[in-house]
């Protein structure tokens, strides 16, 4: 098979994560005899400083013709630091979303074994947590009609979705649903919110169509408690933009390994695969990133966009294996760290041997 793909490193330690993350897709590429092109682009702080647009349209260009989107990290503290900034790297990422169409966010959430004692919950409650959330990513408040009044006191933000905005999502959570163990939650605000209300009867008809799947709803405020008093008991969760951006970073935590989550967001025109966590400047240029959860997210893609099945495993067996040995970045290993570099380095061979 030959893979056409679009790289985009972005701001931090977006490019360090990526190369590895590139190494590692080279070599099952090789190991399986397919051929690949990555080609780069900018995006983010780093296409502010060089085009003056955080998604530029050869960005936007490329990621069209590409078969999908390896993504690093956007983010500059000296955007953060000035909220009056009028361009900001984060409406590169929202313009990507919106022109690439890219309607869900699946985040799976999973413990390994090996990192148990680094989460902050208790071992007996995290035990089995194999959750994958799917978050709306192009519509609500996000995206809604939004302003200030001329003297400047006041401020609004929208929160609009259309049916057919609710239907396309919680469809594809119900496919989900079906290839797991058929348990689904919605997440919602239907005691004070009309959009909220518009998700649930949305829901509760297009489920009708799904008579297997067994279908909770919970409000926002209760799901977030529950996703840490037990969150063994969710499977396949479905929700709204923001609420899902806020429910996914809560669940990052519960496995302890932010720096091992990957995500993918599905897309009308293509897909992008990126980790969860941002761009870290702190250690950028410092070789010290965790870039597991870039690599999984090259395993997604292998998977999703070309259903490369045995490739993605392999790769997640081999990110498993360093995680045995012991062979991670400071993030994970307290008595021996090692370095972004080594730990890609490590994962190749792993692959290349095997
Ligand atoms: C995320 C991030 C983004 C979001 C920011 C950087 C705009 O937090 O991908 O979850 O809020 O969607
Ligand atoms: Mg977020």
């Amino acid at each position: 098979m030959n893979l056409n793909i679009a790289v985009l490193p972005g701001d931090g330690i977006g490019p360090e994560i990526i190369e590895q993350a590139k190494n590692v897709v080279l070599a099952i590429t090789e190991k399986f005899g397919h051929t690949i092109q990555f080609t780069h682009a900018l995006v983010g702080a780093v296409a502010i400083d060089g085009t003056g647009n955080p998604f530029p349209s050869e960005t936007f260009e490329l990621c069209k013709q590409s078969d999908a989107v390896l993504f690093g990290a956007i983010g500059d503290p000296k955007y953060d630091k000035n909220p009056k900034a009028k361009i900001r790297p984060e409406q590169g990422l929202l313009a990507m979303r919106k022109k690439l169409g890219l309607y869900a966010n699946v985040r799976p959430v999973i413990t390994f074994s090996s990192l148990i004692e680094k989460s902050p919950i208790r071992p007996e409650l995290i035990e089995n947590v194999d959750i994958i959330v799917i978050r709306e990513l192009t519509g609500g408040i996000y995206f809604g009609e939004k302003g200030r009044s001329d003297d400047g006191n006041t401020a609004f933000d929208t929160n609009l979705y259309t049916r057919q905005e609710v239907d396309r999502i919680v469809r594809l959570a119900c496919k989900y649903a079906m290839n797991r163990s058929k348990k689904l939650t919605v997440v919602d605000k239907a005691n004070v919110l009309e959009t909220s209300r518009l998700w649930r009867e949305t829901s509760q008809d297009i489920v009708k169509e799904f008579p297997e799947i067994q279908t909770d709803y919970m409000f926002v405020d209760n799901a977030a408690m529950q996703l840490i008093q037990n969150p063994g008991q969710f499977d396949v969760m479905v929700t709204e933009n923001m609420f899902g951006d806020i429910l996914t970073d809560e669940a990052s935590v519960i496995t302890g390994s932010l720096g091992l989550l990957p995500s993918a967001s599905i897309g009308k025109l293509t897909s992008v695969f990126e980790p969860i966590h941002g761009s870290y400047p702190q250690a950028a240029g410092k070789n010290i990133a965790n870039p597991l959860g870039t690599i999984l997210s090259a395993a997604m893609m292998l998977e999703y966009t070309f259903r490369l099945d045995k490739e993605a495993k392999l790769i997640r067996e081999a990110v498993s294996s360093s995680l045995d040995n012991n062979f991670s970045t400071e993030d994970i290993s307290d008595s021996n760290p090692r370095k972004t570099s080594e730990v890609g380095e490590w994962i190749v061979n792993y692959i290349t041997e095997k």
